[in-house]
């Protein structure tokens, strides 16, 4: 009866996972840890879906701003002499950003988010990148466009900022539960 009853303890000892076993090594947060959904948008889609994903993984909840707001003659994509047009023909270009300010140092990782303005980032996603230290961290890009696919506008800023642990990206042009399931999935 003894030897029935320390078999079935060793059983329970070895098969129960430890919490390190429940917990990927990879997972992107670790226990307690915090979440930044930093995100620009000019006309509300890309807000709606940064929204549904700060909720569904609990994150802090950054709205990117610039100095200046975008008017609607800005981001005519059609008139090459438009603000927008201006910025994205001049890769340096870095409009200055107004808003609060962040530490990154807070985070486990960011889900970074922004709308497709030809095949790339707004500028100032760059000023955002480029004002805070992200270096280490992990970077979880979405977007929403026209139609245009993320992958461009990743591979681009992967090169720009080699020091940032990229993971891959989603566009978020579909329903915001879809967006807040991939969220969810993509920092287990
Ligand atoms: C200046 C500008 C450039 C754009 N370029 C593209 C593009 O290259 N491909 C695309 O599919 N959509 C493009 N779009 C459409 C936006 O990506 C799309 O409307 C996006 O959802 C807007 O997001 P927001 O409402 O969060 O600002 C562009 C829009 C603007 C204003």
């Amino acid at each position: 009866m003894k030897q029935i009853v320390l078999l079935i303890m060793s059983l329970l000892v070895f098969s129960s996972p430890t919490k390190a076993q429940e917990q990927p090594a990879d997972a992107v947060r670790q226990p307690g840890g915090k979440i930044l959904v930093a995100y620009f948008s000019c006309t509300g889609t890309t807000e709606k879906a940064a929204s549904a994903i700060a909720r569904a993984v609990d994150g802090d909840l950054y709205r990117i701003v610039p100095a200046v707001a975008y008017t609607p003659a800005d981001l005519d994509w059609t008139d090459e002499s438009s603000r927008s047009s201006k910025e994205m023909a001049d890769e340096n270009s870095r409009p200055a950003l107004g808003g609060g300010s962040l530490d990154p140092a807070e985070y486990d990782a960011v889900f970074l988010g922004y709308p497709i303005w030809w095949d790339a980032c707004p500028r100032a996603v760059n000023t955002f990148l480029e004002k805070y230290d992200f270096s280490g961290k992990t970077v979880i890009p979405f977007a929403t466009s026209g139609s245009s696919s993320i992958a461009g506008s990743v591979r681009k800023l992967g090169a720009l900022y080699p020091e940032i642990e990229w993971r891959e990206g989603r566009l978020c042009n579909g329903s915001t539960e879809q967006a807040a399931d991939w969220a969810r999935r993509a920092i287990e």
